[in-house]
């Protein structure tokens, strides 16, 4: 049997390695294996220099001071001494923190274990454009807020935050920033100093680096945040996370940020450019379609589409040899609608009915148009199956419409 091709659109959950990552990587698995610990001989001291240059690559993406960056196995990782740690830390300052309805479960498991030990936090809610509105922000402050946490980009809309603002409002509070940037490095310009951020995390394998690799900023001057440490041990990282470093994934996420910053510029109009094509073939293709999300302020890459009277599920299944997700797919396998559209106003049909599609480095327009071409089969054949459509054809409004089904629980 012929294998049908294979597409991959869901570049938010992971990148494939750039081969020039993997080669700029191989030597320190093999003959470059020492321990950047080990300063009495060549093997430590090659492995320590690259870990040098891997953190003046990833600061310099960032606009940041290379030993104010601290590698870690991930975002999550980040993530958790972010909060966690700078909360522990600074408790003298205050115990409440600000963060926002629509983060990554990073950040909201963490601010839910801190409210089990006692700490107050504040959810904020969105607009319908998916962005946090900044008297809200201003508002929710109080005299114990030491952190805000908010996000650069949502990893299912793409929705840029007002992250400038954030900052600003922060300085003025003298509060803590930080900001989870792991879909937004490399995608987007980033300038810590410029935007006021005191804390970011970032990750490896969603800029085609490998997975289990990450980063935290935290400032060291301007104001000095050291956050707490989450895993102890030998002290490694200025004490703010213990463990022997990874130094083939430290290698792999300096050499992704180098790439990344260099190839910023022309990837990022290569994305939006596909990304344009991908979303007008469908919305002028498919009738009642819709862009979740802000428009205007979105990374480059990522479409959220809803398709009215079908669910997201029903779609991939259809498309077996396309990868794209679902609203809930990237944190559980059940069919729960994604909790950021909902915190967005989206109705359950709707959040529902989302895919996500997010581009990448390696595909083409040719693959666009063939996605397109799938989805405008897959949706027509979904709709002429789908009740609700054929009521809604009807002319009976499904918002109003009195379900008899006891067993309907939309
Ligand atoms: C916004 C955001 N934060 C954190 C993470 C977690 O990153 P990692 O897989 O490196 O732990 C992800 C990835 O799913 C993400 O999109």
């Amino acid at each position: 049997m012929m294998s049908e091709k294979r597409i991959y659109f869901d570049n938010n959950a992971t990148t494939p390695v750039d081969p020039r990552v993997l080669e700029a990587m191989l030597p320190y698995f093999t003959e470059k294996f020492g321990n950047a610990a080990s300063n009495t001989h060549i093997f430590g001291w090659d492995a320590a220099e690259a870990v040098d240059k891997a953190r003046e690559q990833v600061a310099s993406i960032i606009g940041a001071q290379a030993n104010d960056i601290v590698f870690t196995s991930g975002a999550t990782e980040s993530d958790n001494i972010a909060l966690k740690g700078t909360l522990e830390k600074y408790s003298d300052k205050g115990n409440h923190l600000i963060t926002v309805k629509t983060e990554h479960k990073a950040i909201l498991d963490s601010a839910k274990y801190l409210m089990e030990k006692g700490y107050r936090v504040t959810f904020m809610d969105v607009g319908e454009d998916g962005r946090v509105i900044p008297e809200q922000l201003e508002e929710a402050i109080t005299p114990e807020t030491v952190l805000i946490s908010v996000m650069f980009a949502n990893n299912e809309t793409g929705v840029i935050h007002p992250i400038e603002e954030i900052g600003k409002i922060a300085a003025k509070h003298d509060i803590f920033f930080h900001c989870d940037a792991t879909q937004a490095v490399g995608k987007v310009p980033i300038d810590v100093q410029k935007l006021g951020i005191h804390l970011l995390s970032m990750s490896g394998h969603k800029i085609y680096g490998p997975k289990g690799v990450g980063v935290l900023y935290a400032r060291s001057r301007n104001p000095k945040v050291r956050p707490n440490p989450v895993i102890h041990g030998g002290g490694h990282e200025q004490k703010m996370r213990s463990g022997t470093l990874n130094v083939p994934g430290i290698v792999g996420i300096g050499t992704a940020c180098e790439i990344c910053e260099r190839e910023l510029p022309t990837e990022s109009v290569m994305l939006s450019n596909l990304r344009d094509r991908l979303e007008n073939g469908i919305l002028e293709r498919i009738e009642e379609a819709y862009v979740n999300g802000s428009r205007e302020h979105r990374i480059p890459n990522t479409s959220n589409i809803s398709f009215n009277y079908i669910e997201g599920e029903s779609i991939m299944l259809t498309m077996k040899n396309i990868a794209v997700s679902s609203g809930s797919a990237c944190t559980s396998a059940s069919l729960s609608k994604s909790y950021v559209l909902d915190a967005m106003g989206c109705t359950d049909a709707l959040a529902h009915a989302s895919l996500r599609f997010s581009l990448g480095r390696f595909n083409t327009g040719d693959e666009v148009d063939y996605v397109i071409g799938s989805l405008v089969k897959a949706v027509k054949r979904l709709r002429e199956m789908s009740p609700l459509y054929e009521m809604a054809q009807k002319g009976i409004n499904l918002d109003s419409y009195k379900w008899t089904d006891p067993k309907h629980e939309h």
